[in-house]
């Protein structure tokens, strides 16, 4: 079988080495891949945006599978227009991918279906949005209708933070066209879990629990960023946990999606906050997480392309979904300043005795060397039989790589640890 795999980061990475383990796939092409990639799959230069371009490859080189990975591609339709040329696809429909192109759309349906999430308000107007804030209680969230790379969440502690998170979305456009549109919605607290699913639109299969951890610095400091590392299962989700979110959350979800006529197939991720009140949904993603997946999929012991044929067929009731009951850490390299500003170019060295534990974000070719050219630059997983080990392996290959500054936090998995040894 030839795949194509849209994407080029860590996520892809993951998903094209679990990809490769099935016999009878012979050929991956990643759109576009990176330099660490390529040791894994043919990348092809084609942005992941380009969705005429990915067509046109997958009609040439006659694709029989695609995985469309991140959630650009998907809220501009790529899985709509590879099924018009008659290309199956792991991923859902544009109109199934609002649930996270629109923040909007996703409050709404939470509030149509009683699906527990934050209060909140939507505001198209600034002048409401501001006089709304008057009386909020703080701190407040102040969230971007559209996609916004991950940073279009302001959690406001007063109200003038509040009155000028407004204002940089709605009057300084800082998200362009994503903040014309607002939620402002009230702060939640508790430990957050994020539960990636399979779906065929009819069953929904949570796969293993995990916990991000999206701030730059140790113990939560610093900015947002796109993730820094990730442990799995996460202690905090536990079976009574689980089964009220499958209860109250996961199926209702499901079940809302087909009333609307959005049928949703492929990867939904449920970005969980385990308040006093129980289990309420922060954010729906319509694809896997990043660097999620870098330590969900190793933890994998079915077939992973078998599952997603079974997304798109709808034949994931009769298909074995079985996770390993090891453990797993991944801790990010990424370049020091990142999320802001940082220097790229340096080249970066893995013992090939630890290859096999990283998933490449931020990388690129030049004359067989391998140089940083992203602010992530690269997850270390490792797996192993407790929590505690899976750290401490994980953090011994990171300390074998090297690369001009490298910045990486030293405490993912710490707040697991203290709720295992509690
Ligand atoms: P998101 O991009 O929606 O995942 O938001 C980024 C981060 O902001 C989340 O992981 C949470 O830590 C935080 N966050 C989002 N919404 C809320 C909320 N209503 N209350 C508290 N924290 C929130
Ligand atoms: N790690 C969070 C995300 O993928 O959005």
């Amino acid at each position: 079988m030839n795949i194509m795999v849209v994407g080029g980061g860590g996520r892809e990475h993951a998903i094209i080495r679990k990809l490769k383990e099935n016999k009878d796939v012979e050929t991956i092409y990643a759109l576009p891949g990176n330099g660490g990639i390529a040791k894994d799959a043919q990348c092809v230069g084609i942005s992941a945006t380009d969705i005429e371009g990915i067509t046109a490859f997958a009609k040439e080189h006659a694709i029989d599978y695609a995985v469309v990975a991140p959630d650009d591609p998907l809220v501009l339709g790529c899985v709509d227009a590879l099924n018009a040329i008659g290309i199956p696809c792991f991923g859902p429909e544009a109109k199934a991918a609002i649930i996270e192109g629109s923040k909007v759309f996703s409050k709404n349906l939470m509030k149509k279906y009683q699906i527990p999430t934050a209060a909140y308000e939507t505001f198209s107007d600034m002048d409401a949005a501001l006089a709304y804030l008057e009386d909020a209680p703080m701190p407040t969230v102040i969230k971007a209708d559209g996609l916004a790379l991950g940073k279009g969440v302001i959690i406001a502690g007063t109200r003038e933070e509040a009155r000028e998170a407004v204002k940089e979305m709605m009057a300084d456009k800082k998200f362009g066209k994503s903040g014309e549109n607002i939620v402002i919605e009230e702060f939640l607290t508790g430990p957050e879990v994020s539960v990636l699913s399979f779906t065929d639109g009819k069953t929904v299969v949570p796969m293993i629990s995990s916990m991000d951890h999206k701030r730059a610095g140790d113990n939560d400091t610093g900015l947002n960023t796109g993730g820094m590392g990730t442990i799995a299962p996460n202690p905090y989700y536990t079976p009574e946990v689980a089964e009220r979110c499958m209860k109250e959350i996961f199926l209702p979800t499901i079940h809302a999606m087909n009333e609307e006529g959005r049928t949703f197939k492929g990867c939904l991720y449920f970005g969980l906050m385990i308040t006093p009140d129980g289990p309420k949904v922060i954010e729906y993603n319509c694809r896997f997480g990043d660097p999620e997946t870098q330590v969900v999929l190793p933890l994998l012991e079915s077939d992973l392309l078998t599952i997603m044929q079974a997304t798109t067929n709808g034949t994931l009731a009769q298909t074995q979904v079985r996770f390993s009951d090891r453990h797993a850490c991944c801790v990010i390299m990424a370049s020091e300043g990142y999320p802001v500003s940082y220097e790229k170019g340096y080249e970066i060295t893995i013992p090939e005795e630890t290859w096999d534990r990283v998933y490449v974000a931020g990388a690129r070719l030049e004359g067989g060397r391998l140089l940083t050219s992203g602010g992530r630059v690269l997850g270390v997983t490792a797996v192993e039989d407790s929590l505690e080990e899976a750290i401490r392996s994980s953090y011994e290959a990171v300390r074998t790589i090297s690369f001009g500054n490298a910045y990486y936090r030293t405490d993912i998995g710490n707040k697991a640890l203290e709720c295992v040894r509690r």
